[in-house]
């Protein structure tokens, strides 16, 4: 199969027409989010999800997100629409959250994984919500990684990823957050997040008075079973052995600095991630700036490319520093500490 790459550019009709068409027809088309590259197919096809596992190379038994670009989808698609879901509904889309709830019998088992609840977000980048309104279609998209690579936040990322394996990529440039989008169940007694995302936990508490986060993510223990089943997978790992080295910043550089030389001497090729500030507290190769804590955001919209980078070089250990668990930092940590296999070194 060829793998058309077309500029998401809005003005440019065509681009679009081609793009729905494909889906129309029951093809794959990926395209950009706020959050990571998505890899659409129609959501109500029964036989979308199977085709869209294929192309990431892994069994259909995760559920499927559907991206939807009217709030009126909702009801399409949801079984009940409780009050709490209104109140993020309005507060948050179209932006990086997805809300879980009781599915109708429209949606296909295949989408859902099985599940009787669906996940549902509206996404505020507008190349997705234009393919999603010139096709007609409800987008049911998984991030357009191959299983096990970090999710894509570039069209380039996609093209190593699935060049062959798809029809088209929309290339809409960088995204903007990096990280995939914060999950809400509100399907239970009590709205309870799923994955951590930009949307953060306190952002939900403003508009809800309260909510719970699922212990599975919150106290990172790799032995409970996560409630969102993709939660399960070490989805956004690199190739090299990363490991997180907490404490405060010079003891962190000096024992990344003595790890990294341990490492060099058996003759391994090593990768550090440091923060803006402290990249200069470093002496040895191949150190990347993976932003600063103080503006998190900088440190998600590169994390992702930077683990790529890190693959590229063929880095066998990879060091990080850890960046701090509050807010978006709280979600940037539930992805590193994932991707690190649960490996972090204290120092203090
Ligand atoms: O930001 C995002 O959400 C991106 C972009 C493309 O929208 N999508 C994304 O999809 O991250 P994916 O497939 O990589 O992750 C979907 C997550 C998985 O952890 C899955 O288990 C969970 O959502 N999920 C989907 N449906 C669910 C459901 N009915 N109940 C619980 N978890 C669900
Ligand atoms: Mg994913």
């Amino acid at each position: 199969m060829e793998t058309v790459v077309a500029k998401a550019d809005l003005e440019n009709g065509k681009v679009f027409q081609a793009a729905a068409e494909i889906l129309k027809q029951g093809g794959l088309v990926a395209f950009p989010t706020e959050t990571v590259y998505g890899l659409g197919g129609d959501a109500l096809k029964a036989d979308a999800a199977g085709k869209i596992y294929n192309a990431k190379g892994r069994p259909s038994d995760n559920p499927l997100i559907v991206h939807i670009a009217e709030t009126d989808s909702v009801y399409q698609l949801a079984a009940d629409v409780p009050e709490q879901a209104k109140k993020l509904m309005e507060a948050f889309w179209p932006g990086p959250l997805t809300i879980i709830f009781k599915k109708k019998k429209i949606v296909p088992d295949t989408t859902t994984g099985g599940l009787d609840t669906v996940a549902v977000r509206m996404p505020s980048h507008p190349a997705a919500l234009k393919l999603i309104k010139d096709s007609g279609v409800y987008i049911a998209a998984p991030s357009a990684n191959l299983s096990g690579r970090p999710s894509p936040t570039t069209a380039a990322h996609v093209m190593q990823d699935m060049q062959g394996r798809i029809d088209m990529i929309l290339d809409g440039g960088a995204v903007g957050i990096g990280i995939e989008s914060t999950i809400v169940d509100v399907t239970g007694d009590r709205p309870t997040i799923l994955r951590p995302g930009f949307i953060s936990a306190q952002m939900i508490k403003d508009i809800l008075g309260d909510v719970t986060i699922d212990p599975a993510i919150a106290c990172m223990d790799k032995n409970l079973r996560p409630k969102a089943p993709g939660m399960k997978y070490t989805h956004y790992a690199p190739k090299g052995q990363l490991t997180i080295v907490e404490g405060s910043r010079e003891k962190v550089a000096g024992e990344i600095e003595r790890l990294v030389a341990e490492k060099k001497k058996a003759g391994y090729k090593t990768a550090v991630l440091a923060d803006t500030d402290n990249v200069g507290l470093y002496s040895c190769e191949n150190v990347f700036d993976a932003g600063s804590k103080k503006n998190e955001i900088t440190v998600s919209a590169g994390l992702y490319a930077i683990l790529r980078s890190c693959d590229d070089i063929g880095a066998d250990y990879i060091y990080s520093e850890s960046f701090e668990e509050c807010d978006m930092g709280y979600a940037i940590m539930n992805r590193l500490i994932k991707a690190a296999g649960h490996r972090v070194i204290h120092v203090d």
